[in-house]
């Protein structure tokens, strides 16, 4: 019998893993192993038990770990309230479920998840949203998603309340066999519960097992050209994804991302470097600030500068989208080009404090991209100030805090050509 997956699946498990843990909307919660990423390997778990086609547990295991991935469309305030919600506040949150059919129904890969994603509120009794479906209309796989979401959401804190204990959150399930949950599914987890096979803090040994069967392959040769197109292709849309979660945590960044993105791919172009080293600048531009959702919102929303002690948790950052990015195994080049982009040639910058030529080139560019963009977008201790403003500090930082070949590539591309390039990538 064939077992694992295949080296393109893997690439995309790793890459929606990472992407778990950048969208995860309780950071207070267990910092490695969250929310998403313990639904994820207990829907596999159930998923075995049940007999599923390995195809489905493999889905199962994506769609537990992005289920909320639809949050990116509610009002951050409204997820960030520690009050009861207003019943508009609560219907705009239900809305998520609605919101990530349509983000997965968008990407190939996943437009299988789209209806399971839009239905994990569904209850066994009709009772849950959106669309009111009831009993064996609800997929199986999503009986057990939902199943697993809500028996792990009740141990993980809430802004509004503790942790139950385990044994609180079975009793809830238990309860609520045959109106919330398929009576089967609730009499499952209760067996994997007293057998051990979900663990709050860590994988459990049978995931481990499961995971060599149905998500890992052995095989990791990625070849010469996987930079240059082959590996790369179709894999895109589920960055540009990516890249939307790691701005969406942040309103006021919007497209910040994308932005480097297209600047440092242009830069990198005009520079004449290889198509692949185009595509790293690129990719690496998507996902510089990934380790963002490190840095507590409460510091990021300050409309004054930050204190000693809160910088030096933003000066972290760069480390943890390091961290995030180097799960994903082909992404260990892009990883360890985001740790240095706020590196600066004269050693001034964090969090290392590396010389010019201990940085590498391609974070070089992703510098100069992230420094404009910061400049000519508002950030919330600072109005959005102009483009002659960011072309000003860069000519100031040549040679000194930028690449001097670099930065003149940008200083050399006028305004309206920046707000072209810009416009005719983005929607
Ligand atoms: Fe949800
Ligand atoms: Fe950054
Ligand atoms: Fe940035």
């Amino acid at each position: 019998m064939k077992t694992g997956i295949s080296n393109r699946s893997q690439i995309l498990n790793e890459c929606l893993k990472a992407l778990g843990l950048v969208l995860e909307f309780d950071l207070n919660d267990h910092p490695t192993h969250q929310h998403s990423v313990r639904v994820g390997e207990s829907c596999v778990i159930i998923g075995d038990k049940l007999g599923l086609p390995s195809k489905k547990i493999q889905q199962l295991y994506f769609a537990g770990l992005i289920h909320d991935i639809g949050k990116i469309g509610v009002d951050i305030n409204i997820l960030r309230k520690k009050s009861t919600l207003t019943k508009d506040e609560y219907i705009s949150v239900q809305q998520h479920s609605i919101t990530g059919g349509r983000i997965a129904a968008a990407i190939p890969e996943l437009s299988d998840l789209s209806f399971w994603i839009r239905w994990h509120h569904e209850k066994w009794d009709g009772s849950g949203y959106p669309d009111k479906i009831s009993g064996n209309e609800i997929p199986v796989e999503v009986q057990v998603l939902s199943a697993v979401d809500c028996f792990d959401s009740l141990q993980t804190p809430r802004l509004d309340r503790d942790r139950y204990s385990l044994a609180d959150a079975l009793k809830i399930i238990i309860e609520q066999r045959g109106t919330s949950f398929n009576p089967d599914i609730a009499d499952l987890i209760c067996d994997m519960t007293d057998k051990g096979e979900f663990k709050p803090e860590e994988s459990s040994e049978r995931f481990l097992q499961l995971e060599k069967k149905y998500l890992i392959n052995d095989a990791e040769d990625h070849g010469d050209n996987y930079w240059e197109g082959l590996g790369m292709a179709g894999l895109y849309p589920i960055l540009r994804l990516f890249a939307r979660v790691i701005d969406a945590k942040h309103g006021y960044t919007q497209g910040h991302s994308t932005r480097v993105s297209i600047l440092s791919k242009f830069i990198a172009e005009k520079a004449g470097f290889s198509t692949s080293e185009i595509i790293k600048a690129e990719v690496a531009g998507l996902l510089h600030d990934a380790g963002k959702i490190s840095i507590p919102h409460e510091i990021l929303d300050k409309k004054h500068d930050p204190d000693s002690r809160e910088w030096e948790m933003i000066k972290n950052h760069p480390l943890h989208s390091f961290h995030i990015l180097n799960k994903i195994s082909s992404m260990n080049e892009i990883a360890a080009i985001t740790k240095q982009h706020h590196e600066r040639l004269d050693g001034s910058g964090y969090p290392v404090g590396l010389l010019e030529d201990d940085i590498d080139i391609l974070a070089q560019i992703i510098a100069i991209s992230d420094t404009f963009d910061a400049i000519t977008s508002e950030r919330s201790y600072r109005k959005q100030s102009s483009f002659d403003n960011a072309y000003r500090e860069i000519k100031n930082g040549l040679g000194r805090l930028y690449n001097r070949e670099l930065g003149k590539i940008l200083l050399d591309t006028p305004p309206v050509y920046i707000r072209a390039l810009f416009d005719n990538h983005i929607s």
